[in-house]
């Protein structure tokens, strides 16, 4: 049921790679709620995923882009600036660690891959607005968002430095959102989604006690990726215009739930 709120309204949408993708979803939402937008994702990316097919449901141009290339982001927004002028709204859903990916410990970094993650999953979301803010890409009272996890609040072993990355990625929101606000009346904020089955998410080792655990540790239960990308699309929209600079969690009470009843009795004695 679709509701207009983002009709006339244009934006770039980084991370769609497959269905499963949390950006995948709010394209789809967006583009039911009115909006126009650019697609993009980094190069070697669009040779794994199937971002074509997306694009001709929404009626979207894709645009390859490595958000931690200065250049890519560069030419990208050009091509939003030819397209559209001015955008309302950007979604970075972003994140890759190789530290993950080949499995090694917290505590054993490699830091090049260390340094790697922080790039991709957290510095890129930097890069992307000092570029929007240069280039004067957004309209007054826009919207950007990105994609955080509670791993920046609480420690989750297995979520490795991207746990770091998170962190550092919800204080780029408050610190650029300080001044995105000040000078453009634009607002930055994060999404804390619950654990997802994703290419991303499911990369984390032990995925499956995370996500039955926060599931069973949530009033609400787990969030989908639709249901995240329902709340993107208020966030977008112009019903959120004084939210600014906050960590805002989409995760059916799990950051606020101590001990669930489910959890309990579990570990009840007969
Ligand atoms: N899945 C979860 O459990 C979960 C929970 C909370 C937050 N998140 C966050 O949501 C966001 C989206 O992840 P997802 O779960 O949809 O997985 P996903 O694998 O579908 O999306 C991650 C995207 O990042 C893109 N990417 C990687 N390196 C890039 C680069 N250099 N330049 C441009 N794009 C690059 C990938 O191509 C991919 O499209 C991430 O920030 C992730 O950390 C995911």
């Amino acid at each position: 049921m679709a509701n207009n709120l983002l009709s006339g309204k244009k934006g770039i949408i980084f991370g769609a790679l497959n269905e499963d993708s949390i950006a995948w979803k709010v394209a789809e939402k967006a583009h039911e709620e009115g909006a126009e937008f650019i697609l993009t994702n980094a190069p070697i990316a669009m040779r794994m995923g199937t971002l074509t097919e997306l694009a001709e449901k929404t009626n979207s141009e894709i645009f390859p882009a490595d958000a931690t290339s200065m250049e890519d982001l560069d030419n990208l927004f050009n091509k939003a600036i030819e397209k559209f002028g001015r955008v309302d709204f950007i979604l970075h859903s972003i994140g890759m660690s190789v530290n993950v990916r080949k499995g090694i410990h917290y505590t054993e970094s490699n830091y090049d891959y260390y340094m790697k993650a922080m790039d991709v999953s957290a510095i890129s979301f930097h890069k992307v607005m000092k570029l929007a803010m240069e280039k004067d890409l957004m309209n007054e009272w826009g919207s950007i968002l990105a994609l955080s996890y509670i791993a920046a609040q609480r420690v989750f072993p297995d979520y490795n430095d991207m746990a770091d990355a998170k962190s550092l990625l919800e204080s780029i929101t408050r610190s650029f959102g300080y001044h995105f606000g000040e000078r453009k009346k634009v607002r930055v904020n994060t999404i804390s989604q619950s654990p997802t089955p994703t290419t991303a998410g499911s990369g984390v080792k032990g995925f499956d006690a995370f996500i039955s655990y926060a599931e069973d540790n949530s009033p609400l239960g787990n969030a989908s990726a639709a249901s995240c990308a329902d709340y993107c699309v208020v966030m977008f929209s112009d019903l959120t215009r004084y939210v600014t600079m906050q960590n805002l969690f989409h995760d059916g009470g799990f950051s606020f739930t101590g001990l669930s009843h489910q959890v309990m009795e579990r570990y009840m004695k007969p």
